[in-house]
Parts: structure tokens; C-alpha cells; sequence
């Protein structure tokens, strides 16, 4: 049986989306940096579901890494029939002030990475009539202050999973941009964003995952979990531009 692939999964929504599959009966590829927490899982989750599932500890973030996960999953001889491209990072802050090299690796993982990913599994993802689901943020209906660059990869994963999404309608192959609103998970910290300083509801990762493999079933195109989170992306397409640009600085407690 083919395997799931997930990025991310050593903690927040990719560990989630792992359980809840595993649950499921689904066998699995686990991709993060943090291998300890990633084995750990992994056997947790035989135990419990009797899945197969592979550990592969890769830094997504580099210029290569998506030529270098295919090519880990060929040594193992592992098919992939569902590709979940999950790993993410924020960050928070004046853009002038960021550093330059972490912009590069946001913007290595959380877009030139999934876009190559998708590109080089797809043959297989054709054979088997497969699914992509690609882990957006409803930061990504918006331009955001504060977290420019961040909202913009967003942006670019929703744009460009959209228009693919019709591409490949004919090849069997379907695509779920999943755009969770603000979530319960290490997110927040790993982005140096204090959750008090911003006006923001957080869903729990579950919330999440539980609608995200509803649409990931059904192919759904677009997934925006919760109906806050609806009402927000729903406005934001009706709203002036500089309205919604004032109401991000506001969440943005700025
Ligand atoms: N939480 C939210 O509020 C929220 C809202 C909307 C969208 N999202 C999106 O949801 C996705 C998952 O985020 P999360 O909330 O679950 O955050 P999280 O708990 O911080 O998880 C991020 C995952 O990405 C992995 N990762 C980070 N840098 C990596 C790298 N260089 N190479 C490989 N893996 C890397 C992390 O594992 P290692 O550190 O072990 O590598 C971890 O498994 C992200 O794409 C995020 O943008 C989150």
C-alpha cells in the first residue's frame, strides 16, 4: 500500500494530520528536522495502528531538499500516493529589521520547497490518482504588516495550489489548499509572536485536521476551517483593500 508523505510532522498540525491518518489505517512518511521526535512518534503510531510508517530528518529549507526527500523515498522504494506540504514557519516584525537569511529559508520552506515537492512526486501521484493537500493560512487572503513577507508565501501557496488545482483536474489528481485561521500550536512561539500582543481566536490543531482530511476526501479545492475564519476570508474579498490593510495592523496589535 502507497504511503502518506507529511511535512512537518514533528509537531502542531503535521503531528495531528500523522495520528489522525495513522487512525485511519493510512501508512506514512514523516519529513521534520527533529528526529528524536519524529522516531517517537513513528513508533507510537505502529504500536497503536499497526501502520507502516518511515522517518526521513531533512531541513526543508534549502535549495535542494525537495530533489533530496524524492530521493530518499526511491532508496526506500517507497510510493507515494498523498503528499500533505504542511512545514511552515512565521515570522514577526518589522521587515527592515528581519534577517535577511531566515527570509530566505521562510521563503525556501514555505514555497519554493512545496512547489518543487509537488512537481517532482506528481508522475507518481498520477499513477495512483493522488492527492495533494497544501497547508496555506488564511494570512493568505491579505496582505499583513508586521508579517509581510510570511502572508506573502501564503499568498503565493494559495494562488498557485488554486490554479493547479484546475490544471490537473483531468489527471486524476486533486489539490486542497487548507487555509487554517490562527492555530493552538509551537507556531506562535517559533515565530517570536507573544499570542497576548495580537487579537487573535486560536482553533485547536484538531479542529484543523479533522476538516482538513474531510476535504482532503472529497478533493475539495479550497478548505478554510471554522466559521470566524470564514466570515474573515469571506470579508476580506468584499472589503477596500485599505480597509483590510488597517484591520491586519490591528491584529497584528499594531
Ligand atoms: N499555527 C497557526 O496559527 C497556523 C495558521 C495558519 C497556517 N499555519 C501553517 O500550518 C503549517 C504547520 O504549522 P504549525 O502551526 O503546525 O506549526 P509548528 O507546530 O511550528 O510546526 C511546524 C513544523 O514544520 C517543521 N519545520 C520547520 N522548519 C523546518 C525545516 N527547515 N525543515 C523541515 N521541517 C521544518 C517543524 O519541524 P522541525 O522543527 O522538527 O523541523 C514542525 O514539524 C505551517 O505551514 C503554517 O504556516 C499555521
Amino acid at each position: 500500500m502507497p504511503y502518506t508523505l507529511i511535512t512537518g510532522a514533528s509537531t502542531g498540525i503535521g503531528e495531528v494530520f500523522a495520528y489522525a491518518l495513522a487512525k485511519e489505517g493510512h501508512n506514512l512518511i514523516l519529513v521534520a528536522r527533529s528526529q528524536e521526535r519524529l522516531e517517537q512518534i513513528a513508533t507510537e503510531l505502529r504500536d497503536r495502528h499497526h501502520v507502516k510508517v518511515e522517518v526521513i530528518t531533512l531541513d526543508l529549507a534549502t535549495p535542494t531538499s525537495a530533489e533530496r526527500l524524492l530521493e530518499r523515498c526511491q532508496q526506500k522504494q517507497l510510493e507515494v500516493d498523498t503528499l500533505i506540504n504542511n512545514a511552515g514557519f512565521g515570522m514577526m516584525g518589522s521587515f527592515d529589521q528581519q534577517d535577511l537569511d531566515r527570509v530566505q529559508e521562510m521563503i525556501f520552506l514555505n514555497l519554493v520547497t512545496p512547489t518543487k515537492l509537488i512537481h517532482l512526486f506528481l508522475p507518481m501521484l498520477k499513477q495512483y490518482q493522488g492527492r495533494i493537500c497544501n497547508v496555506a493560512s488564511t494570512a493568505g487572503f491579505q496582505p499583513l504588516p508586521y508579517t509581510a513577507v510570511y502572508s506573502a508565501t501564503k499568498a503565493y501557496l494559495l494562488d498557485f495550489s488554486e490554479a493547479i488545482s484546475a490544471e490537473l483536474k483531468s489527471s486524476g489528481v486533486s489539490v486542497t489548499t487548507l487555509c487554517p485561521g490562527p492555530t493552538q500550536t509551537p507556531f506562535f512561539a517559533a515565530a517570536g509572536i507573544k499570542i497576548d500582543q495580537t487579537r487573535m481566536i486560536r482553533q485547536t490543531p484538531e479542529q484543523v485536521v479533522e476538516a482538513g482530511i474531510r476535504g482532503l476526501k472529497k478533493r475539495k479545492r479550497l478548505v478554510v476551517p471554522g466559521w470566524l475564519n470564514k466570515l474573515m476570508v469571506f470579508s476580506v474579498r468584499l472589503a477596500p483593500r485599505s480597509w483590510v490593510l488597517s484591520i491586519g495592523q490591528f491584529m497584528m496589535g499594531h
